[in-house]
């Protein structure tokens, strides 16, 4: 069943589906949502999924996004009187999920809100009236009755420190919650189109739960120990069935290859402070991007013991900071204790500002992390104003550029190990040298590139390999434009030095360099001797680099007897 709303300006709809024996889900499907920040790319919109499990006692499993209230309660009220739902289980309590649980409350007072004991603390503050609660942990059970047997599994930073897993032995339906979500928006509930899934079942792993890697694995662990899950019921897209094992095996390689980095980069912060969350994965899916491993605490929850061994670990230690009064402050002050008892001066350090009103002074830190002789990885990132894409943008390249210094080292090393001969030979492969340029909304970008081919007649298209870590990237998903401009034989070695430049985070790529804009909004570089306008259709996933498939919409030549500027390399395992 599928309730439309009132015409608003994004599209929001309502799907009602029985998917095995007592149990419906509402999901909230929010068809428009674009990318609010630079970490979600690939504009296929994004669902909030809610679940009603009926036994001789009925429990509701998380809730939806504000945005959705009207749709969502009227879907709750069609399905069953909120005065008869005894339990709402809290999977952890960001807004996308638990927005509505005071609404619900509201309508079902008797209600027993479950959740771990962190999420409940938090959602004091997001309900501000009293409710009765049942705390719960791994291994733990609620009898809701008729077969319906509940048992909890905790899952810390997936992705938020509180989450737990439910299990309903019953159904062999696990609820997930974001582990294994896809912000993908499809009216399909369940998981039949595995190809067109797929990119974004892979993005949004590697946006949140790349950084949390191991604490993947480790509640995979705990899964495995539950008999039967023949469904994993996710908060976000479609519920994952018909490809179980081929989409959980991916959770647990692409995990197991996170974690395989001996380059680690622990990131504290406050979950829901300010904007802690969304800066500091920003700056972790920069440093992902680098295939240096990250590990992030939430300071408000970390006990003592985690905090001193995620230290003890890391190559590079960096802060969001936490406010300074308040709530938790008691606990995130003993944990910045710990962590400055814990550093040493073999590490580097990075601090940015989580725009929540009442952040710790971030000079003192930076001066008692400086006394104990830590390198400062950047200068601190001080917000002054709301977070825009561009402060993602510059949080995330300041990321790359965390873990490509850690990186570098190691890389070098792998790199005088290879045959000289091969590298020379595969140093003869030439081609043309291009500068592709992208510009969405306030975020632009450029980067010389040499790997392109022509592959297609119809549509016209051509591939071109991008290293994982450039700065672009993040702007050439599924779906984004951008402009190739292609170099002139003897034209070309200013545009080119200039962007071979070394590009402070968030720095513009364009100052000084003529451009106007495409039909796509994209710079065309005045002095370059044609350019195409292109669209991403497809990208495939290699070792180190994406493979990015575009077709081609349209493009000049500025001088038709010029030729294209070519690059002889002398190696091929480097740029
Ligand atoms: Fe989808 Fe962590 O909320």
């Amino acid at each position: 069943m599928v309730v439309a709303a009132p015409k608003t300006e994004n599209r929001l709809t309502t799907q009602i589906a029985a998917i095995a024996a007592d149990t419906t889900t509402i999901r909230s499907l929010d068809w428009d949502r674009d990318r609010f920040d630079i970490e979600f790319g690939l504009q296929n919109g994004t669902t909030y999924n809610s679940y009603l499990i009926r036994g001789e006692k009925v429990a509701l499993v998380d809730t939806s996004h504000a945005k959705f209230r009207q749709l969502y309660l009227d879907a709750l009220r069609g399905l069953i009187d909120p005065a008869e739902i005894d339990y709402i289980v809290i999977s952890h309590t960001e807004p996308d999920h638990s927005g509505l649980v005071k609404d619900v409350l509201a309508l079902a007072p008797q209600a027993t809100v479950v959740g771990a004991k962190v999420a409940l603390n938090f959602l004091e503050d997001l309900v501000h009236q009293p409710f009765e609660r049942l705390q719960v942990k791994s291994g733990e059970t609620l009898d809701l009755g008729n077969g319906h047997v509940l048992e909890f599994v905790n899952a810390p930073n997936l992705h938020w420190p509180d989450t737990i897993f439910t299990f309903d032995a019953k159904t062999g339906i696990l609820y997930t919650c974001d582990a294994f979500g896809a912000h993908f928006c499809k009216e399909d509930t369940f998981d039949e189109d595995l190809e067109a899934l797929s990119p974004d079942f892979r993005f949004y792993y590697e946006c949140l739960m790349a950084p949390n890697a191991r604490s993947v694995l480790s509640a995979m662990k705990r899964m495995d120990k539950l008999e039967g899950i023949n469904t994993i019921a996710t908060g976000h897209g479609p519920l994952i069935h018909h490809h179980l094992e081929e989409l959980t095996g991916r959770y647990r390689r692409w995990s197991n290859e996170k974690s395989e980095s001996e380059t680690l980069v622990a990131v504290f912060y406050v979950s829901d402070y300010g904007y802690s969350d969304r800066i500091s994965q920003a700056v972790a899916h920069g440093i992902t991007k680098t295939g240096v491993a990250v590990e992030m605490i939430d300071l408000r929850s970390a006990d003592a013991h985690e905090v001193n061994e995620l230290v003890g670990r890391a190559k590079g230690v960096l802060i969001g900071m936490p406010p300074s009064s308040g709530r938790g402050a008691k606990e995130t002050q003993a944990a910045l204790s710990t962590i400055l008892a814990a550093v040493s001066d073999k590490q580097m350090f990075g601090l940015f500002e989580s725009y929540g009103g009442d952040d710790e002074p971030i000079d003192t830190l930076q001066t008692k992390l400086q006394d104990l002789e830590l390198k400062p990885a950047f200068d601190p990132i001080r917000i002054k104003d709301t977070p825009s894409e561009a402060t993602y943008q510059l949080c995330e390249e300041t990321g790359v550029d965390v873990g490509q210094s850690l990186a570098q080292a190691k890389k070098i090393k792998k790199l005088k190990s290879l045959d000289a001969d091969l590298q020379k030979a595969l140093g003869r492969i030439s081609s043309g040298l291009y500068i592709i340029t992208a510009q969405k909304g306030e975020l632009s970008s450029a980067m010389l590139a040499s790997w392109i081919s022509q592959a297609s007649f119809k549509p016209l298209g051509f591939t071109v390999a991008v290293a994982k870590d450039r700065a672009i990237e993040s702007l050439m998903q599924v779906g984004d434009t951008f402009v190739l401009n292609i170099l002139e034989e003897g034209n070309h070695l200013d545009l080119m030095k200039h962007f071979l430049k070394r590009f402070a985070p968030g720095a513009d790529r364009f100052a000084g360099v003529r451009t106007r804009p495409a039909t796509n909004g994209s710079p065309i570089l005045a002095d370059a001797l044609a350019y195409l306008e292109c669209k991403v259709t497809s990208r495939m996933e290699l070792s180190d680099h994406w493979l990015v498939y575009c077709a081609v919409d349209d493009g000049k030549v500025s001088k038709d007897e010029a030729l294209t500027a070519v690059h002889h390399r002398k190696v091929g395992n480097y740029y």
